[in-house]
């Protein structure tokens, strides 16, 4: 029987072009207004389920097309785009049914193609838990791009990668040692592992209320501590680049571990695209990192929630990585993000001794401009001395001279001047450069901020940018009651802040900027990091983490 697509008059082309075509409108290729007017028609007057015209949408020109057709496609891509083309009668999930039942409010924003596409397990494209064919050659690639001895395609984000990499390197009871600004996903990979922390406060500006990350010796001094005691470390987790894009000296950290045959983990979900260009850092696998976690989303160009784990030599088990990543992530996982991993391995795989070139132009060039503005101040190395780089990409700037507070300049920004930011903070506003960086968005961003200069010189501070303007007091009173899994599983109850200083902390609380957890389950509240965290409060600063965010409330562990 053949496929139901052909009683309803029209046939699918994929052999010789992206598009299906139309019998009754024998034009090549749909633009895409035209196609967003069709599907809003079509989805208005026909049957559920009956797709006719949807299909033949595309806002890929005949030009383009084959372009496309001459260019060999990445593996796992060019598998997709095979399997999505064979017409089948499909009888599996997803519901959707490769587009017919697509619900067209999505469809009128994104389109019949990633329905087209969004196919499950089927044998010509992989399993994701046991490769062999496209996923199997795609994570090779990748491998040898990114200087791996395995790579894994993670549909979890970072954070799955960070998890099964704390997973697979500690046991219940094992110390990892770890920057207390880690990304709250290292503190459910302690959760989920039952390892010990043992945390290095990292390096602390005041005036930008920015967290950089850890050196060498006090890497050197936690592994001595725990090897006095006689404790096992599972492993050393470093955070490298930091969300302001601050690196530590991982080729360092890296020598020491191995010293001791520890293992280095190293979240880099910031920097997919070091080693691409002279002007940016080394990555981490190539300091002598084991394990590297990269949000390919972030920087590079995958879909967001698409990442990649990489590992390097043997000394982290591969067969224990691969369970870790079986139990964390999905059952189905999908192939638009696989693909879309694939894609920006290739986009980068193209040309990867130029890519950069533009984005980091652009990104300098914007960094020299907003030097010359008056009170505007921009984040480099110089306020973190002890740390050998920062990505030239990110780009934070100071507001404190301008008597605004980051909240307030930012808020202008964006509704003044279309410019969005990617963090901000008390004193800071941190701008991610990338690929897709325009040119006419950095001229934004300018204007923006000399407007707001501007303004600073006009306006009087208002009180409520005197207080986001003040530096705080930091605490550094840290005691642990429970471990982070003990608290994570303990009865607990809500108690009025103020009556939980001596108690043990039931839950994260982590006041965003700097990042840096303030509570963390299992650790005994003390007056400090309650009045810290009060204070940070008082400057609208965001807190996440807390079931009550305003904070007149906290959990904490029935012990
Ligand atoms: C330092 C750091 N590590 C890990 C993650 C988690 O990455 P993902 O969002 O890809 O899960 C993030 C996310 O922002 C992060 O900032």
């Amino acid at each position: 029987m053949g496929s139901p697509l052909h009683h309803i008059g029209f046939s699918l082309s994929f052999g010789s072009g992206w598009s299906f075509k139309l019998y009754e409108r024998p034009k090549a290729y749909i633009r895409q207004n035209e196609y967003y007017m069709a599907v809003g028609r079509m989805r208005d007057v026909k049957k559920p389920g009956d797709i006719k015209g949807s299909v033949s949408t595309d806002n890929v020109t005949s030009h383009d097309s084959e372009k496309v057709q001459n260019y060999k496609l990445p593996p796992l891509v060019g598998a997709l785009k095979a399997s999505a083309a064979k017409n089948a009668a499909s009888f599996h999930f997803p519901g959707h049914n490769r587009g017919h039942a697509a619900p067209s409010s999505f469809t009128q924003l994104i389109g019949l193609r990633p329905y087209l596409h969004d196919l499950p397990e089927l044998p010509e494209l992989d399993n994701l838990f046991s490769p062999e064919g496209p996923i199997l050659e795609a994570q090779k690639r990748a491998a040898e791009l990114f200087g791996a001895s395995e790579t894994w395609f993670l549909v979890g984000g970072s954070t799955c990668g960070i998890q099964a990499a704390v997973m697979a390197t500690c046991s219940p009871g094992d110390n990892i040692i770890l920057p207390r600004n880690c990304h709250i996903s290292a503190i459910s990979a302690v959760i989920l592992s039952g390892a010990v922390p043992k945390y290095i406060m990292p390096d602390y500006d005041s005036d930008w209320d920015i967290a950089g990350g850890i050196t060498p010796s006090q890497a050197k001094k936690a592994i001595k501590e725990l090897d006095i005691e006689g404790d096992k470390v599972g492993a050393v987790f470093v955070v490298s680049p930091t969300y302001h894009g601050i690196c530590s000296n991982v080729a360092e950290i890296s020598h020491l571990c191995h010293s001791h045959n520890i293992p280095l983990i190293v979240d880099e979900a910031h920097g997919a695209h070091f080693g691409f260009h002279r002007l940016l850092p080394n990555s981490a696998l190539f300091q002598g990192a084991d394990l590297a976690i990269q949000s390919t989303h972030k920087v590079l160009c995958s879909l967001t929630q698409s990442s990649m784990l990489h590992m390097s030599g043997d000394l982290v088990d591969r067969d224990r990585i691969c369970r870790c990543l079986q139990t964390l992530q999905s059952s189905s996982p999908s192939y638009l993000l696989l693909a879309s991993l694939d894609a920006a391995r290739a986009q980068v795989s193209e040309n990867k001794q130029i890519i950069f070139d533009n984005a980091i132009e652009l990104a300098m060039g914007a960094k020299s401009a907003i030097l010359k503005i008056p009170n505007i101040s921009v984040l480099d190395i110089t306020s973190f001395p002890q740390f050998p780089a920062i990505d030239p990409l990110r780009v934070t700037i100071g507001t404190k001279q301008l008597g605004l507070s980051a909240f307030e300049g930012d808020d202008i920004l964006s509704k003044d001047f279309g410019v969005v930011s990617e963090l901000v903070g008390t004193q800071s506003m941190t701008l991610a450069f990338n690929l897709g960086t325009q040119r006419e968005h950095v001229s934004s961003l300018i204007s923006g901020l000399k407007h707001l200069s501007t303004i600073s010189t006009t306006k009087n501070c208002t009180n409520h940018s005197k207080n986001n303007c003040e530096s705080l007091t930091h605490f550094d009173d840290i005691s642990m009651g429970l471990s982070p899994r003990e608290a994570f599983f303990a009865h607990k109850t809500k108690v009025g802040i103020k009556d939980s200083i001596g108690q043990i902390c039931g839950e994260l609380v982590c006041p965003y900027p700097p990042g840096i957890p303030v509570l963390i389950p299992g650790e005994v509240i003390s007056e400090g990091a309650l009045n810290y965290l009060l204070q940070v409060r008082s400057k609208g600063v965001v807190i996440s983490g807390a079931s009550d965010h305003l904070l007149s409330s906290i959990l904490v562990c029935n012990v």
